[in-house]
């Protein structure tokens, strides 16, 4: 079932969200390399706490950590080590931020001192992705609209899209219904309406989109071993179009 959000739930994460932004943004200031993604877990750990929220990943399915930091082929859900970032690398870092009640997710990919043009582009053609997708989130649209966005842009900039992993609806829990695919036919699937509140969380690979598990059971990596990027924003839908609820501006 999928719920619609009062004002008030709304309310609610927005406030998880403009601190959920505010730790990304803090984020982007530490990120040189020879800093670890669990430097980046404490940090997250402490920041959040400070600020009177949680980290509703940790122990979520038993998830150990506060953050998902998915170096360069990992796709997702890769766990923080104390392994240093190198010059070159990218690193997605992903959280859900409970404050008040309120929920909110958002993943943002972080070059790691200087990349590759190619390595830019990849970062650039998903972001942009993501605004496509977000773009498409209007009332009487379909869900299939928003993956036909995505899926048509990023395969036009010749990369692949995720299928294993997905948007979803999100409220009083981190996964509601529906199911947020990133690829799809326009005028497809569910009927967008006023008070939904959804992520959009493309993840792009340079070669296959294809994936392959790590042993953990949790992290997935690209099955050809290239890259993957990935960014994700909490969004209503609204009668006056979409609302990022994770917005860094
Ligand atoms: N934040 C992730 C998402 O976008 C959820 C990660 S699963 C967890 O859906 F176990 F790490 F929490
Ligand atoms: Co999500």
């Amino acid at each position: 079932m999928i719920t619609l959000k009062s004002e008030r739930e709304i309310e609610k994460m927005h406030e998880a969200g403009k601190l959920l932004a505010a730790t990304h943004k803090e984020i982007a200031k530490m990120m040189k390399p020879g800093i670890t993604p669990m430097d980046i877990e404490k940090f997250v750990e402490k920041f959040l706490a400070d600020n009177g929220a949680t980290p509703e990943q940790k122990g979520y399915q038993g998830y150990p950590y506060a953050t998902c930091a998915s170096v360069n082929d990992e796709v997702c859900h890769g766990f923080p080590t104390d392994k240093p970032l190198e010059n070159g690398d990218i690193v997605t870092i992903d959280m859900v931020v409970r404050l008040n009640g309120g929920l909110a997710d958002s993943a943002w990919t972080y070059a790691v001192g200087e990349v590759t043009e190619e390595t830019q582009k990849l970062l650039d053609v998903t972001k942009t992705a993501l605004y496509k997708g977000i773009e498409a989130a209007v009332v009487g649209n379909r869900l299939g609209d928003i993956g036909h966005a995505i899926q048509s842009y990023a395969e036009g900039e010749k990369f692949s899209v995720v299928r294993d992993f997905t948007g979803h609806g999100i409220g009083k829990t981190m996964h509601e219904e529906p199911t947020v695919l990133h690829y799809g036919k326009p005028g497809k699937g569910t009927r967008l309406k006023e008070g939904m509140t959804i992520t959009i969380e493309p993840m792009l690979n340079a070669g296959t989109w294809h994936c392959k598990m790590d042993s953990n059971d949790w992290t997935a990596r690209t099955a050809d071993g290239k890259l993957s990027a990935q960014y994700e924003h909490t969004i209503v839908i609204t009668k006056e179009g979409p609302v990022i609820l994770t917005d860094q501006d």
